[in-house]
């Protein structure tokens, strides 16, 4: 039978692609069956109002003290959740993954702590957790964040990135006063949560301070 079969080239040559693309068959199909072993992972680009609280981290040195980015490793996820995959950093520019851990690891913080928690913390850090050495930022509490700049930071993304804001399901930035109207709604809903009265205040006089963008960020950390 296999003389028969190596005196008809064409044949022969169909039986071994035949044979040998099974065994490729063979390899694929538990890939195909089984769930992916990482999570799948969704990023939106951020508001305008959490640009703002971005800057508000990058400007107050929270990177010095703290990372943002969980290691594969047991203690790592049992502590702080999944670990980081790549696709959770497509719109942080510049990344802010850090490299000294004073404090614990910031990427899901938003798992764990809520608005009223961070109010507090922010303000005072002993006051909640009574051997901190983390700095109390009550100037956050004054300082105004600067919607402008988010603003005009989105929107360099846009152009020169291509973060899809404006389109479907994404965030969107339209003109300067629609931007600034919507950071303002943000924040109004977001201060619904706190208990700081002068906080609210110089919400609903259409200013935002900067605690109020910096907990809106960290509120994206999940
Ligand atoms: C000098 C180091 C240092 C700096 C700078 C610092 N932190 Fe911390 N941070 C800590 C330490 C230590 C802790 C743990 C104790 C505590 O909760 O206060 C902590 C805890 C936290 C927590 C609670 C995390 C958790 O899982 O409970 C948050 C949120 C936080 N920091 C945010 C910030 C932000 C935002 C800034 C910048 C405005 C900042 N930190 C700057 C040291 C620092």
């Amino acid at each position: 039978m296999f003389h028969g079969l190596e005196q008809r080239a064409f044949f022969f040559t169909a039986v071994l692609v035949l044979v040998v693309s099974l065994a490729g068959v063979i390899e694929m199909i538990p890939s195909l069956a089984i769930q992916p072993s990482q999570p799948i992972v969704v990023a939106k680009p951020y508001t305008v109002l959490e640009l703002a609280g971005r800057q508000v981290y990058i400007k107050n040195g929270c990177i010095a003290c703290h990372t943002q980015k969980i290691e594969p490793i047991k203690h790592e996820t049992d502590r702080y959740g999944t670990y980081s995959v790549s696709g959770e950093y497509a719109y942080d520019r510049p990344l802010l993954w850090g490299s000294s851990r004073t404090g614990p690891d910031l990427l899901r913080v938003g798992n764990r702590r809520t608005t009223d928690w961070h109010e507090i913390h922010m303000k005072d850090p002993t006051s909640v957790v009574p051997t901190s050495v983390m700095p109390s930022y009550k100037h956050l509490f004054e300082n105004r964040a600067d919607i402008a700049t988010a603003y005009a930071d989105a929107n360099t993304q846009k152009q020169v990135f291509g973060v899809p804001y404006d389109k479907a399901d994404m965030p969107s930035l339209g003109s300067w006063y629609e931007a600034n109207a919507q950071a303002i709604k943000e924040a109004t809903l977001l201060v619904a949560d706190m208990k700081n009265p002068k906080v609210k205040e110089i919400v609903a006089d259409g200013q935002i301070p900067q605690i109020v963008a910096l907990i809106a960020y960290l509120n994206t950390r999940r």
